[in-house]
C-alpha cells in the first residue's frame, strides 16, 4: 500500500543529505570535540560549521548558539537556566501562555513547585494571544516571559516582536519556543526582539535528539546540564557531533529552500483544506487562517472521535495526528483546543494534517477522495 505522511509536525523524515552527512560524521569524524588533536578537531570543524548554519538560519551570530538534546532541553535551559540566574534579582514571576508545549508548561509547573508565581495567558478563538493580555499580566516581578512563536498543533504564529516589546518595558526576558516555525518561515531572532530561542532539528528534517538554544550575548543563565566546559560553559556534556553536524545540513537546506518550499507547501495545504471542507460535511478549521506556519491545518469533523479517524485514516495508507491524548483508555481533549474555548466535543474531534516537502498533490487529493466514505462509516457506527 502506498503511505503518505501528513505529521510534519510530529517529526520528519531527514533529507538524502543529513543522513549522509550524520553517517559520515558517525564514521569518520567520530573525534571528541573537545579533544587537541587531529581526530577532536575536525570533530570541532562540523561543530562549528553547524553552529554557523544554524545562525545563518535564524539570524544569530554562531557564538550565540549552544547546542542540545533537542527542543525540551532547549525549553528547559532556557527557563530553568534563566530563573536560576535571575532568582538573586527577587524577581519571580514568570509568564508564559495557555497553549505552549509541555516542554514550556511542564517546566513552568516545576518552577512554580520551586516558589515562582505563573501567568499562564489566555488567547482568542482563533487561538493567538493579544499583547493587551500580556500589558495587562506583566509586573515589575516579572523575569520571564517565554511565547512560542507557532503552535505545534493549529499552526498560528504569535506575535512575538510586540511581546517582546512589552516584556522589555518591564525588564523582564524573552523566551520563544521555534520548534514550529523554525524552517517553514523566515525566523530571525533581531526581528523578533527575543532574548532566547528554542529550535530542534527533527522538525526540519534534520535528526531526532539534536537541538539548538540561541542565547543573546550578555543574557544570564546558568547551566542545567553540569559537567565540563563545553559549549562555553552553557552545556556540559561531550557534544552530539553526528546528530549536530546532520542539524548543520537541514539548516543549510531548510534556509535555501525556504522562499519555495513554503508556497508550495501552503499551496497543498490549502488544496487539502478546501477539499476537505468541500467534501465532507459537519467540518470546520481550527485556529487563525492568516496567520499561520504554511505547513499545518487542524479540522474538526462533526460527530467523529478524533482518535477513530487518525486509526481509520492509518488504515487507509494516511498517517495523521490528534490533538488529543489517550491516557488509560479516556480521551484527554487538546489543550490548546481548550485554551480556545472551542466547544467540547470540537476539542475530541479535531485531527491536525502537517505537510512537508515531500508531499504530492496526487496523496492530498487521494486523501481528498478517500476522507468522506472514512467520515460516514464512523458517523453511521456512532449513530447506532
Ligand atoms: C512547539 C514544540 N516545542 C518543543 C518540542 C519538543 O521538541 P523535541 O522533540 O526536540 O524535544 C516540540 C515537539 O513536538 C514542539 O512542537
Amino acid at each position: 500500500m502506498a503511505r503518505a505522511y501528513f505529521d510534519h509536525n510530529a517529526t520528519t523524515p531527514p533529507a538524502a543529505e543529513v543522513v549522509e552527512a550524520v553517517a559520515r560524521a558517525l564514521s569518520e569524524d567520530f573525534g571528541n570535540a573537545s579533544s587537541v588533536h587531529h581526530f577532536g578537531q575536525r570533530a570541532k570543524a562540523l561543530l562549528d560549521d553547524a553552529r554557523t548554519a544554524i545562525g545563518q538560519l535564524i539570524g544569530a551570530e554562531p557564538a550565540e548558539i549552544v547546542f542540545t538534546s533537542g527542543g525540551t532541553e532547549s525549553d528547559n535551559l532556557a527557563l530553568r537556566g534563566a530563573a536560576e540566574a535571575l532568582e538573586a534579582t527577587g524577581r519571580r514571576h514568570i509568564i508564559t501562555t495557555s497553549i505552549e508545549h509541555e516542554a514550556v508548561l511542564n517546566t513552568v509547573k516545576a518552577l512554580a513547585k520551586r516558589g515562582w508565581t505563573a501567568t499562564l495567558l489566555p488567547v482568542d478563538a482563533t487561538g493567538v494571544v493579544a499583547p493587551a493580555s500580556l500589558a495587562a499580566a506583566i509586573t515589575r516581578e516579572t523575569a520571564i516571559l517565554s511565547v512560542m512563536h507557532a503552535n505545534n498543533e493549529i499552526g498560528t504564529i504569535q506575535p512575538i516582536a510586540d511581546l517582546a516589546a512589552i516584556a522589555h518595558e518591564h525588564g523582564a526576558l524573552m523566551h520563544t519556543d521555534a520548534v514550529q516555525s523554525a524552517g517553514k518561515i523566515p525566523v530571525d531572532v533581531r526581528a523578533l526582539g527575543v532574548d532566547l530561542l528554542t529550535v530542534s532539528a527533527h522538525k526540519f528534517n534534520g535528526p531526532k535528539g539534536a537541538g539548538a538554544l540561541w542565547i543573546r550575548r550578555g543574557t544570564r543563565l546558568v547551566a542545567t546540564m553540569t559537567g565540563g566546559k563545553h559549549e562555553r560553559n552553557r552545556r556540559g556534556g561531550t557534544e552530539n557531533v553526528p546528530g549536530i553536524a546532520g542539524m548543520g545540513v537541514a539548516a543549510r537546506l531548510a534556509k535555501n529552500k525556504l522562499a519555495t518550499d513554503a508556497p508550495r507547501i501552503a499551496a497543498l495545504r490549502d488544496r487539502l483544506e478546501a477539499g476537505i471542507l468541500a467534501a465532507v460535511a459537519g467540518t470546520l478549521v481550527n485556529g487563525a487562517r492568516d496567520a499561520r506556519v504554511p505547513n499545518t491545518s487542524n479540522i474538526s469533523f462533526d460527530g467523529v472521535e478524533a482518535e477513530s479517524l487518525l486509526i481509520a485514516l492509518d488504515l487507509e495508507g494516511f498517517a495523521v495526528s490528534t490533538g488529543s491524548a489517550c491516557s488509560s483508555g479516556t480521551l484527554e481533549p487538546s489543550h490548546v483546543l481548550r485554551a480556545m474555548n472551542l466547544p467540547s466535543h470540537r476539542t475530541q474531534n479535531s485531527i491536525r494534517f502537517s505537510l512537508g516537502s515531500g508531499n504530492t498533490e496526487e496523496q492530498v487529493d487521494s486523501l481528498i477522495a478517500k476522507l468522506p466514505g472514512v467520515v460516514s462509516k464512523l458517523r453511521s457506527l456512532v449513530r447506532r
